[in-house]
């Protein structure tokens, strides 16, 4: 039998840190010893201090773990990070710095040039920069991060299609969940009957995010990818589910059956690995003309894979799509798990 990593997760008492829970439970290569949240959660026991929001029961194996301070030490070999991104810069540096693999879905150290953003079926090569923390994290530690929970699926998206065409634009407006703003995120009397045009930093990190995701690794650092990425984003009232709507352009326009056969045949890594949460299809197409929505495909792949449709030529740009993922898996835990299992297997844990 493989061996079983043990695991904390910091902010496990969360929106994402319920699904790191959710996920983890029957993981054949991780187990959960250690749980942070804050002050407010630290000295009761996990079962005490969650109010769990998630389908189904807390599971068992967790409900005595203490909960304790986000700092080092902690029971474990590795942390899950998903905390807020205020205090995840000091937090998660500390974890690092005293040994651990920091494996993080905060914003806090997405963009520093020495931490990859990692997204297995798209960029791997970039785990590569985790060389140039050696020297800043003598102990051994390091910090991989994954990206925003709409920019992943965008990113997944464009990825097969920037690959075979070069994709020279891309224009994105998103349809984003309330379970993306954590709990109790936005207020019941401001989103029902209403859609808010306003997701404090969002748009900026999905047109920074994706260009570093698809950039080249180069002499030891990323060469982000030359597109013109613009974003727009609202919050609609939808629990689980993001959605983005896009429209591209094309250095090499293809036509729309080979546009199509990219998405379709899209596979990679973590596939060839038969990584644990690595869905058997990245990317599947639905032809309907109502699909993809949320509440019928977000768990397309056990929540990992992107569903896309309304695929059209567009009379501004080359072509336009849908397309959408669960933002608490794929988006996030999921996401930050799958990291992990990559990171496993090619013997970086
Ligand atoms: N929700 C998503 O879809 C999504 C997707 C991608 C990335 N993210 C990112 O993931 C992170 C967590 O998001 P979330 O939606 O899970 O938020 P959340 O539901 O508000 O949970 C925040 C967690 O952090 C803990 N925490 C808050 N302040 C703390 C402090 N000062 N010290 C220690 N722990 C503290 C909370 O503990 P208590 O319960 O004790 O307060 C809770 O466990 C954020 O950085 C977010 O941007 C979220």
């Amino acid at each position: 039998m493989s061996k079983k990593y043990r695991v904390g997760i910091l902010g496990a008492t969360g929106m994402v840190g319920q699904r790191f829970i959710e996920l983890l439970v029957d993981h054949p290569q991780f187990t959960v010893t250690a749980v942070a949240a804050s002050d407010r959660s630290q000295g009761k026991s996990f079962g005490e201090a969650c109010t769990w929001r998630l389908s189904g029961e807390m599971p068992e194996a967790v409900r005595a773990l203490p909960v304790q301070p986000p700092a080092p030490p902690l029971d474990c070999d590795l942390v899950f990070s998903s905390l807020p991104g205020e205090i995840a810069r000091e937090t998660e540096g500390s974890f690092a710095a005293a040994g651990y693999p920091v494996i993080s879905n905060s914003s806090a150290f997405r963009m520093d040039e020495d931490v990859p953003l990692l997204i297995p079926e798209i960029n791997h090569q970039h785990i590569e920069l985790l060389r140039r923390q050696e020297a800043k994290y003598p102990k051994g530690g390091y910090i991989v991060t994954n990206p925003n929970c709409s920019t992943i699926m965008i990113a997944l998206a464009l990825a097969p299609l920037h690959a075979a065409f070069g994709v020279e634009a891309c224009v994105a407006t998103t349809l984003q969940a309330l379970s993306g703003a954590g709990y109790p995120g936005v207020a019941s009397l401001d989103i029902i009957d209403n859609v808010l045009p306003f997701i404090g930093g969002e748009e900026e990190k999905i047109e920074a995010e994706t260009v570093k995701i698809l950039g080249r690794f180069s002499e030891s650092r990323i060469e982000p990818a030359p597109m013109a990425v613009s974003a727009q984003c609202h919050r609609v009232n939808v629990s689980d589910g993001h959605m983005a709507a896009m429209r591209l352009k094309f250095a090499r326009k293809p036509s729309l059956d080979d546009l199509r056969d990219a998405l379709m045949s899209f596979r990679s890594l973590p596939q060839e690995l038969t990584l644990h949460s690595a869905p058997d299809k990245p990317i599947v197409i639905r032809d309907e003309e109502t699909r993809p929505q949320p509440k019928l495909d977000r768990n397309a792949g056990n929540g990992m894979t992107v569903t896309i449709g309304r695929i059209k030529p567009d009379s501004v740009l080359d072509y336009r799509l849908v397309a959408l993922s669960h933002n608490t898996i794929r988006g996030a835990a999921g996401a930050a798990i799958l990291n992990a299992e990559l990171l496993v297997s090619l013997g970086h844990l």
